[in-house]
């Protein structure tokens, strides 16, 4: 990395003007930004010229890696025709509309339209107001608690982070507000009690959603948002059974199902929506991210008929539908979301995610022999590894103790981008275009970060597992 202190660095520059998200600001102004300058399929460069195995795909994202010329091209040609427009007052252009068709023919369920925004947060704030509008809609205005599960990831605006169930995301935000309540985590691993078998796991939970519901009254409970896997929550599977015993009681209180596809859609799971690889089958889904490759900022929310039909009704009677993006639906962005699925059809990049996921999860899975790791999960190429201060227990590193970060810090030197969750969990979410010897290569740097990390953490005298 540059020095920082070298006044006209990059690194310098960074420290003097950007206000960093997900950072901790007090370190950045002596430790600085890792400067990124390049891309090569899932390699990123920095302004050294070191290479990292991008193991994150950045945010979960970039699912074709950084060089697809093919994503370029799309964007250069329609900036050439049309750089900007919008949908607002029956506009619309044409990568808008083919984008929406191209989504309607691959959702799994029986869409009516698609709305565009910008970005997660966006689609799931939309979906919140749309689901409020269409109740006071059809004239059951009392139906408006939202439920999301703690641990659960679904953006960072005022609503969307008030479904977002991760501390950081409330703590001094006055967050969240209020209708947004957070009801029970999946994770069987962390969450199961003594003797419990997943299936009773599974059992207690849907019991727990019940009563909650009463408790709130069913007449006042309007939806229920989902990650098929939760991604920034720390990975978190749902056990076997999960969605059908959970959305047994959504149906039973009339409660809407969404699936928040934002990290799942698109291949990630090895199917082309995370909720047909679960069972569960949603009123609506967000998607965004592997949408366009990352390439450029692209949502899209997916509304079934039966919602769309009482939204019209309703907007024909207000006058307009008073809601939209000034960028939703950019066509530069939909021009490059189009090719992005072109692409993963092209190639069969579902296909390629199947080949190599048994590599990528016989890897993960094999570091849960490590000393100091509590469990390996994960399904087609998402996974982590949840790092803990003993195994036989469970017990978990006090989160000061910064483990998971030394972790992340060890595999930058080895040339290994990865991510730090709380809970020290290190999550692994790689472009999928990657080689099986790829596979191996991120996972032989992760091993000797690991093994630093194992040294670390018995010189600080962290260590009750090794
Ligand atoms: C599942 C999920 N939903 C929503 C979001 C928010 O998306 P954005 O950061 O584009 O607003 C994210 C971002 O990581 C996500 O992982």
């Amino acid at each position: 990395m540059p020095s920082p202190q070298l006044p006209n660095s990059m690194a310098a520059r960074d420290i003097a003007h950007v206000l960093h998200p997900y950072t901790n600001l007090v370190k950045h102004e002596t430790a600085g930004p890792l400067v990124i300058e390049s891309g090569k399929g899932i390699y990123v460069y920095d302004d050294q010229g070191k290479e990292y195995i991008e193991g994150m795909a950045g945010l979960w994202c970039a699912g074709l890696g950084f060089s697809e010329a093919a994503l370029v091209d799309a964007a250069i040609e329609q900036m050439r025709k049309l750089p900007y427009y919008h949908g607002f007052g029956h506009k619309t252009t044409g990568p808008v509309v083919e984008l929406a068709e191209k989504l309607k023919s691959l959702s799994p369920i029986k869409l009516a339209k698609v709305f565009f925004a910008e970005g997660g947060s966006g689609a799931n704030d939309t979906l919140i107001k749309l689901i409020w509008y269409y109740n006071n809609a059809r004239g059951r205005p009392e139906k408006k608690t939202i439920l999301s599960r703690i641990k659960g990831y679904h953006g960072v605006t005022i609503a969307s982070a008030s479904l977002t169930g991760l501390p950081a995301n409330h703590r001094d935000f006055d967050l969240p507000i209020a209708r947004i309540k957070h009801v029970d985590c999946p994770h069987y691993y962390r969450f199961a009690e003594t003797g419990e078998s997943e299936a009773e796991f599974v059992a207690r939970l849907a019991r727990n959603l019940e009563d909650f519901i009463q408790a709130e009254g069913p007449d006042n409970v309007a939806a229920f948002f989902a990650e098929p896997v939760m991604g920034a929550g720390g990975v978190i599977l749902p056990p076997k059974g999960y969605f059908p015993a959970i959305q047994a009681v959504l149906k039973k209180y009339d409660i809407l199902s969404v699936s928040d596809e934002v990290i799942c859609g698109f291949g990630r799971t090895g199917n082309w929506w995370g909720a047909q690889t679960f069972d569960y089958q949603p009123d609506f889904i967000s998607c965004a991210k592997q949408l366009s490759s990352a390439y450029l900022p692209i949502s899209a929310v997916l509304v079934p008929e039966h919602v769309y039909e009482v939204i019209r009704d309703n907007s024909g009677k207000i006058g307009t539908f008073g809601h939209g993006f000034t960028y939703g639906g950019h066509p530069v962005a939909a021009a490059v979301a189009l090719r992005t699925l072109q692409i993963y059809e092209e190639r069969n990049i579902l296909g390629h995610v199947n080949a190599v996921a048994p590599r990528f999860q016989a890897r993960l899975k094999k570091l849960a022999d490590h000393p100091l790791v509590g469990e390996a999960r994960g399904t087609g190429l998402i996974g982590a590894t949840e790092l803990v201060a003993n195994k036989a227990t469970r017990a978990s590193f006090a989160p000061t103790a910064g483990v998971g970060a030394a972790c992340m810090n060890f595999a930058q030197e080895e040339g290994l981008i990865i991510r730090a969750m709380a809970g020290d969990v290190i999550g692994f979410c790689p472009p999928m275009i990657i080689t099986e010897s790829e596979v191996d290569e991120l996972f032989d740097r992760f091993e000797r970060a690991l093994a630093k990390t194992l040294a670390w953490v018995s010189q600080q005298g962290l260590n009750a597992a090794a």
